[in-house]
């Protein structure tokens, strides 16, 4: 019989279905099911979670990452520096309020933009970079954060993947005017929809409480202040990440756990070369990525096919941006992105979650193996 190895899927146990039951019950009682008590427990947490002075649940990162570029009301003129390698939710968020994303390419060897292929974007143009940290691998950020300083540019950090990572034992999230974490359902925790700002900024706090709102100050009748978006996050959906934030610190220690295994067990395959996390980083591993060398024995499109049919799951993280039919005219002609172009043409994500066993890694290493030997 075919194992079955999925890419990514959300965890709940006995403990966290009483959990939601017993908040359920509690929200349906009270007749309030929007944004109540459980979404500021949960904002509260990801305070503590991410060490900044705010956090602001919404819908989902998508929502998360248009506010914080709403908040800069930035004019049709200002550029947005943008990772090729990222989810379109990145560079849309300067696309929404009216900006131009300008994408960067990234480092080879970790799949991040770094301060060495931002830097060659910025031009006088330039109001804002935001940065991803791919598979939930920390971005070098101290170059980063250095570069944004002297240039007086303003730094955002698309968390999404990065819920437990940590640069110099410092959170990812918390290195940047505000970050916007992801509780989709493949990410390193889920409210089935959502997403977290995380913010030190009393200002940034404010707007996106008010721009989450409709431009409404407070519920009821407060007045509406700016053009704003219903991206309020439910206490439904609180409750389901409630549930799982409490797991976070023992969903990324598996996941790493299983990464090691992965890349002890990968060493011998010359021809795959997995995302390198630095030393002084600490991934959540939302991601497992491995890339092809160029003279691999098999294609990447044929390695995916083949792991299908022996029942593993697989994606691409990401086809650049400059690829994408959409993205593609937001792209300088005269600069290529090499780096972002190989990884969207020869890697993989193969699956990791914390659902997974090592001989889950094991099988899915042997059936790599199988298809092509070293
Ligand atoms: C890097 C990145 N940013 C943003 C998002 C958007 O997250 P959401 O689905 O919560 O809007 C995703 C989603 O996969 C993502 O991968």
């Amino acid at each position: 019989m075919t194992r079955h190895v999925k890419l990514a899927r959300p965890i709940f146990k006995k403990k966290d279905f009483e959990f939601i039951e017993e908040k359920m019950h509690k929200i349906l009682e009270s007749g309030w099911l929007t944004s109540g008590r459980y979404v500021e427990e949960l904002e509260k947490g990801f305070t503590k979670l991410v060490g900044t002075r705010h956090a602001i649940a919404t819908t989902n990162a998508t929502s998360a990452l248009h506010a914080m570029m709403a908040s800069l009301d930035p004019s049709r003129e200002d550029e947005v520096v943008v990772p090729a390698n990222t989810f379109a939710s990145t560079a849309n968020a300067a696309l929404y309020v009216g900006a131009r994303p300008v994408l960067a390419d990234c480092d080879a060897e970790s799949f991040n933009v770094s301060a060495e292929t931002i830097a060659p974007q910025i031009t006088e143009k330039t109001r804002a970079v935001i940065v991803t940290h791919i598979g939930g691998n920390p971005c070098e950020m101290d170059p980063i954060v250095s570069l944004c300083k002297s240039r007086g540019l303003v730094l955002i950090e698309d968390s999404a993947h990065a819920t437990g990572s940590r640069y110099r034992g410092k959170p990812c999230g918390s290195f940047s005017l505000g970050s916007a974490f992801s509780m989709y359902p493949n990410k390193i925790i889920t409210s089935a929809e959502g997403g977290v700002i995380c913010t030190d900024s009393d200002q940034l706090d404010r707007f996106s409480r008010t721009f989450r709102n409709v431009g409404r100050v407070n519920f009821g009748d407060g007045p509406i202040v700016m053009l704003g978006y219903n991206y309020r996050m439910s206490d439904v959906h609180a409750a389901i990440g409630l549930s799982q934030l409490r797991h976070v610190e023992g969903f990324v220690n598996s996941r790493n756990r299983l990464a090691e295994k992965y890349t002890r067990m990968l060493e011998e395959t010359e021809w795959l070369e997995p995302q390198k996390v630095s030393t002084h980083s600490y991934s959540s591993y939302y991601a497992y990525i491995v890339k092809l060398s160029a003279k691999a024995p098999i294609s990447r499109d044929k390695l995916a096919v083949a792991l299908k049919a022996k029942g593993i799951g697989t994606t691409v993280i990401y086809t650049p941006l400059n690829q994408q039919p959409y993205f593609a005219r937001f792209s300088r002609r005269t600069i290529s992105m090499p780096n972002a172009e190989a990884i969207g043409s020869r890697s993989l994500a193969l699956p990791l979650h914390p659902g997974m066993t090592a001989d889950d890694v094991s099988y899915v290493v042997k059936a790599i193996r199988s298809v092509a030997p070293k």
